[in-house]
């Protein structure tokens, strides 16, 4: 497979001669692109997007090996929408004094934003864009061309508040979560409710759009189910082909069908995920396919949303503590870097504390944690969450960052207590699949630690949808029982 079915020149980082894309770029990505720089996350060495008017090759790595991440400067749409006034704009130099006042033009921004209908009409892409929760808050995401971005769209997902003192009378019923964590003021993001029932949709719309960019015909992720759920939907959207190589036998059966009635080439492989990530990587970098794993920093910007749109659903008042299920670490990297860019922005006046919580069979991070960070060892991973599946996380150096610099913590679950809090979850009413539980469980070892306050502001993440894993934790028997259809066989079952 080479340039003609990928789009891309196979052959990045192998040092051989010009690999630019034959596909003609427009002057629209040449300029959206020029603005954007990436930064080793290691060794801080620089890369530009463009280079002599033309896009660079796909790059995921530093030579050094590090991680990338995104560096851009927001600009404010002064040309493109109204400003009331020509003093904000000038405030928006966001240095000293001026921070504050900045910081209230992008509120308005953003609030002005999801002022309109409801209801989004696909008759207007801006209204979409707008209703998008991932492009709505596009200056600080991708200053991507409006007609390339490939939206569903995403976000917009449910903020529940489940604390034992702010669930209200009419969800009586969420006060059990509320009750389990030992929180007063306690609240779920349900990222679950996204389009194809994960957050890995907001990172996807901007990688996806970010291939679509670069002129790829064909993108692939490694993944234990969800981003190549994701993927297949949005390349599908996109006209573009979609491979996605997963850990055979470790997929729930959810999301496995979605990759398949989506139509992407679904690849299962021997091994466990870390190798499926090996390979993508290797099979990117030697095909010429665009890589949507989280490695790419693109995906990474597009997840940042999630804070975003937290923060937002907030009223920009920042929460005390923001709690997550951490596998690959790329949504504990994008949400940090979320809270970090919204917080320079003056768009809050401090950074929540972030605590991500692992696997006891899957906690790389959770070790190195427990040692002050000062080393990082690979693990053979198990756990009945196989989302989070992972033993080598590829963003381990952009979520150490986040961990060490948002005052954060890192802590660990057993399989055991993953399901008590899936159950808990799910009888409340609210449901996530197993991973998402991790949330809960952690939260509510946090708070028995005294490391999170009773009475704190506490954001939990539940990261994907019940109907992911129709398996793994849920009762069973219950499908089984058939009665006839008489009076007196309804009244045993209600009886017993
Ligand atoms: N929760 C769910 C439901 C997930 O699918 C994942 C990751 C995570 C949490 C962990 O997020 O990797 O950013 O730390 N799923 C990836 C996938 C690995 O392939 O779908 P992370």
């Amino acid at each position: 497979m080479g340039i003609n079915s990928t789009g891309l020149r196979p052959g990045q980082g192998s040092g051989e001669g010009d690999h630019r894309s034959g596909a003609a770029i427009s002057a629209g990505v040449v300029e959206a692109l020029s603005a954007i720089t990436l930064r080793c996350v290691v060794c801080s060495a620089l890369y530009p997007m463009i280079e002599g008017g033309q896009p660079c090759p796909p790059r995921y790595r530093c030579d050094c090996g590090g991680v990338l991440d995104v560096e851009m400067k927001p600009q404010f749409p002064e040309q493109r929408e109204p400003v009331r006034d020509r003093d904000e704009v000038e405030l928006l130099d966001i240095s000293g004094d001026n921070a504050p006042a900045a910081g209230a033009a992008w509120r308005q921004l953003f609030d002005e934003r999801v002022a309109g209908p409801p209801i989004w009409s696909i008759s207007s892409d801006r209204l979409l864009l707008n209703y998008s929760g991932v492009w709505r808050y596009r200056e600080l995401i991708l200053p991507a061309p409006e007609r390339s971005i490939v939206s569903r769209p995403e976000g917009n997902t449910g903020l529940y508040p489940v604390g034992i003192e702010n669930c209200g009378d009419g969800r009586i019923g969420h006060r059990q979560i509320g009750v389990y964590a030992g929180l007063e003021r306690f609240f779920l993001k349900h990222e679950g409710e996204n389009p194809t029932g994960s957050f890995k949709d907001r990172g996807m719309t901007v990688g996806v759009t970010m291939a679509q960019m670069l002129g790829a015909k064909a993108v692939a992720c490694a993944s234990t189910g969800n981003t190549s759920a994701s993927l297949a939907s949005y390349a599908a959207q996109a006209g573009m082909r979609g491979i996605v190589f997963l850990p055979a036998g470790n997929v729930a059966g959810g999301k496995l069908a979605q990759s398949l009635a989506y139509g992407a080439t679904t690849v299962q492989i021997e091994g466990d995920f870390d190798a499926a990530m090996r390979l993508v990587e290797q099979v990117c970098d030697e095909l010429g396919i665009y890589l949507l794993n989280s490695l790419n920093p693109f995906r990474v910007e597009g997840q940042k949303a999630i804070g975003f749109e937290i923060l937002q659903q907030f009223d920009w008042q920042a929460p005390d503590w923001l709690v997550l299920p951490a596998g690959n670490l790329g949504n504990t990297s994008a949400i940090g870097k979320a809270f970090r860019q919204a917080y320079q922005l003056s768009l809050i006046s401090h950074m929540p504390r972030i605590a991500a919580i692992q696997a006891e069979g899957a906690n790389p991070f959770y070790r190195s944690f427990a040692q002050g960070f000062a080393r990082y060892e690979s693990v053979h991973a198990r756990t009945v969450a196989s989302a989070i599946k992972i033993g080598n996380p590829v963003s381990y150096e952009r979520a150490r960052r986040v961990i060490e610099e948002s005052d954060g913590v890192v802590e660990q679950v057993s399989d055991e207590e993953i399901l008590a809090a899936k159950a808990v979850i799910d009888r409340a009413g609210i449901g996530c699949e197993p991973a998402s539980a991790a949330t809960l469980a952690g939260v509510r070892r946090l708070v028995a630690r005294g490391i999170i306050k009773r009475d704190e502001q506490v954001v939990g993440v539940l990261t994907g949808n019940l109907l992911k894993d129709g398996k793994t934790g849920i009762p069973q028997e219950a499908s089984g029982s058939v009665i006839p259809p008489t009076l007196d066989a309804v009244r045993k079952v209600l009886a017993s």
